[in-house]
């Protein structure tokens, strides 16, 4: 780990990289193995921004991410980052390929969390091919979900500073808007885009569900939240979420009752509650159905379902608004209507027919009206 006096030292050896390559190839000839050496090879483009190499292990990784500039470069191009979190093959990367296609990549970064220790056959390419970060299991009623997006964000942080929106996506989501539609949308928001519910069915269940009184003094019932597990943040509350130790800490217990564990579904609506509501639009942008719930799991919209009129019905619904933060009569709330971008949940077979309506429907904005 480093400790915070040589962080500075470690900078100031970054902004000498000619003097650093020339060490490399020092040491490597002496057989000494050498930090240079390492981090030259995490470069992957050479004509990208010189960086130091991102960690692997999660309590440094997020110490570093902690320590970003929570502001752009100036004069930059903002940049989406798309995090993908999947324990499987990624159903619909092909139709996601068709999405980026066309997009300058100076406009956006493709991450992807996988359990290593799952089968990834196909493996990923394309715009996805070497975009795995380092991961760990990640399992449902368990803090390893939300670890997982946690490790995401600061590893996007990290990689690139021009990272200005962080949207999580689930393998089972897709676009149902074009590229273009997606970036303008996000880039000029000033806020994050995610779901913040006030005393929900569960609340108490889902904030007892590591032990009565296990989130106290930190989280008290009544600042517990709840929220969908998919949402877009703000550099800044990336770096929030990144620094957090003192809330995180609560959540990383593990659950005495796992039928109401859901910790990726609350953890960061109840953060960026506590941290800053106002810089939060309390809605998420990823439609659901929640209203078939299969055993914790949403509608799932199987190939014959998957016509233009669905895809037109979801852009025009208008997002479920939560908690504003402030008393939940916020004007600049109510009369908000920020359009879906991403849906779920798709089965894998209902890639057909959204390939077979990509150009016409998904990824035409002037599709149904809208
Ligand atoms: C990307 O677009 C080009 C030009 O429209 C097309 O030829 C190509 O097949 C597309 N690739 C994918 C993966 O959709
Ligand atoms: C979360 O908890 C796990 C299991 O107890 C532990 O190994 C890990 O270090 C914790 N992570 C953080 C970031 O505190
Ligand atoms: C609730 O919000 C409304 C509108 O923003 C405001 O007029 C009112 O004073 C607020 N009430 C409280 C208790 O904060
Ligand atoms: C996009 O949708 C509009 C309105 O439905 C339609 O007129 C147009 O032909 C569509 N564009 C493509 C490329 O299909």
């Amino acid at each position: 780990m480093l400790s915070p006096t040589l962080f500075p030292i470690f900078c100031a050896l970054f902004l000498c990289l000619p003097v650093a390559v020339i060490f490399t190839v020092q040491r490597e000839l002496t057989g000494v193995v050498s930090v240079f050496s390492l981090y030259s090879r995490n470069v992957p483009d050479p004509s990208s921004p010189i960086r130091p190499p991102i960690p692997k292990q999660d309590e440094l990784l997020l110490r570093l991410a902690s320590r970003v500039n929570p502001n752009q470069p100036p004069g930059s191009n903002r940049k989406l980052a798309f995090m993908y979190l999947t324990t499987s093959p990624l159903p619909f990367a092909s139709l996601w390929e068709e999405f980026f296609n066309g997009s300058s990549k100076d406009l956006y970064n493709v991450y992807i969390h996988a359990d290593p220790t799952r089968d990834y056959d196909p493996g990923f390419s394309g715009v996805f091919l070497n975009r795995v970060i380092h991961s760990k299991p990640s399992n449902r009623y368990t803090p390893s979900l939300a670890s997982a997006a946690r490790r995401l964000i600061a590893h996007a942080l990290l990689d690139d500073e021009r990272n200005y929106m962080f949207a999580l996506i689930s393998p089972s989501c897709v676009p149902i808007r074009s590229f273009e539609f997606v970036y303008k949308t996000l880039v000029s928001s000033r806020k994050s885009f995610i779901e913040i519910l006030k005393d929900e069915p569960w609340q108490f269940d889902r904030w007892a569900a590591r032990g009565i009184d296990a989130m106290l003094p930190e989280v008290k019932l009544e600042e517990f939240r709840i929220g969908s597990q998919f949402w877009v943040l703000k550099r800044r509350h990336a770096r929030v979420v990144a620094r957090d130790r003192r809330i995180w800490v609560k959540f990383n217990q593990t659950c005495v009752r796992e039928d109401t564990c859901y910790p990726e579904e609350n953890y960061f609506p109840t953060l960026l509650n506590m941290r800053d509501p106002r810089g939060c639009v309390p809605a998420t942008l990823t439609h659901v159905d929640w209203t078939i719930n299969d055993g914790g799991h949403p509608r799932m919209y199987e190939a014959d379902e998957v016509v233009p009129e669905l895809i037109v019905r979801l852009r025009n619904s208008r997002p479920r608004y939560g908690e504003d933060g402030i008393n939940g009569s916020d004007w600049s709330v109510i009369e908000r209507n920020d359009p879906f971008l991403f849906a779920r949940k798709f089965s894998a077979e209902a890639l057909e027919p959204l390939l077979g309506m990509a150009r016409t429907v998904l990824f035409n904005d002037s599709a149904g009206g809208v």
